[in-house]
């Protein structure tokens, strides 16, 4: 597929079909990411990737991170099971769930510059998903900041997790895409 192609016709798909991706897919996504441009050859991304039975350790996660909230938040005991199990089921929503951390760099720039390469390695991994006909949603949310999932995932310092990537063969029609026109975001500096 054409990248300016794959660039207009990516969809973020939320719901996704079971069927299992191989792993040969999976790698050949990953490898995709570690193309992405990152100052100072620093290279800071690292996966995580969960599928089949193994998404269930990021579901036992997610479920310890709504609970520390729901307690924190002073959350009722009976409401909380309904949360934790709603959480667990989280994780299931795609046969592929890769979660991409981003290390932390040297000093405060760098740090913030191996997040933007994260980000580029994150674009890749989608439109390499898309062009092989596969659909992705990249989601955060509450538990990607929370310190229990930052110690599952074995973050240090200014580690970042940037995004859970979840991936499979899309269950819905395209939609369009809703986005203003660039010209009313760009400044031109002609002289
Ligand atoms: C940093 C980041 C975090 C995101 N987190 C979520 C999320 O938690 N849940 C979600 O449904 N979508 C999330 N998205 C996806 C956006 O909702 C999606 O990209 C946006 O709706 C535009 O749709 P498109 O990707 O189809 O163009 C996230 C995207 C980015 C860049």
């Amino acid at each position: 597929m054409e990248v300016t192609r794959a660039i207009e016709t990516r969809r973020s798909v939320g719901r996704v079909k079971q069927d299992p991706v191989s792993s040969e897919i999976v790698e050949g996504i990953l490898e995709s990411a570690v193309h992405a441009p990152n100052h100072r050859m620093t290279e800071p991304w690292r996966f995580h990737v969960f599928v089949g039975k193994g998404r269930g350790e990021l579901a036992r996660a997610r479920a310890e991170c709504a609970r520390l909230m729901a307690e924190a938040e002073g959350e009722e005991e009976e409401t909380i099971s309904g949360r934790l199990s709603r959480e667990r089921k989280k994780a299931f929503r795609a046969p592929v769930v890769i979660a991409v951390v981003s290390k932390e760099g040297r000093d405060e720039v760098e740090t913030l510059e191996n997040y933007a390469a994260c980000s580029a390695a994150v674009q890749n991994m989608q439109l390499t998903a898309h062009s092989l006909g596969l659909a992705t949603i990249w989601r955060t949310g509450p538990s990607a900041y929370h310190p229990y999932m930052r110690g599952f995932l074995g973050l240090e310092g200014k580690d970042e997790v940037v995004a859970f990537l979840y991936l499979g063969y899309g269950d819905v029609d395209e939609r369009p895409r809703r986005r203003e026109p660039v010209s009313k975001r760009t400044t031109w500096h002609e002289g």
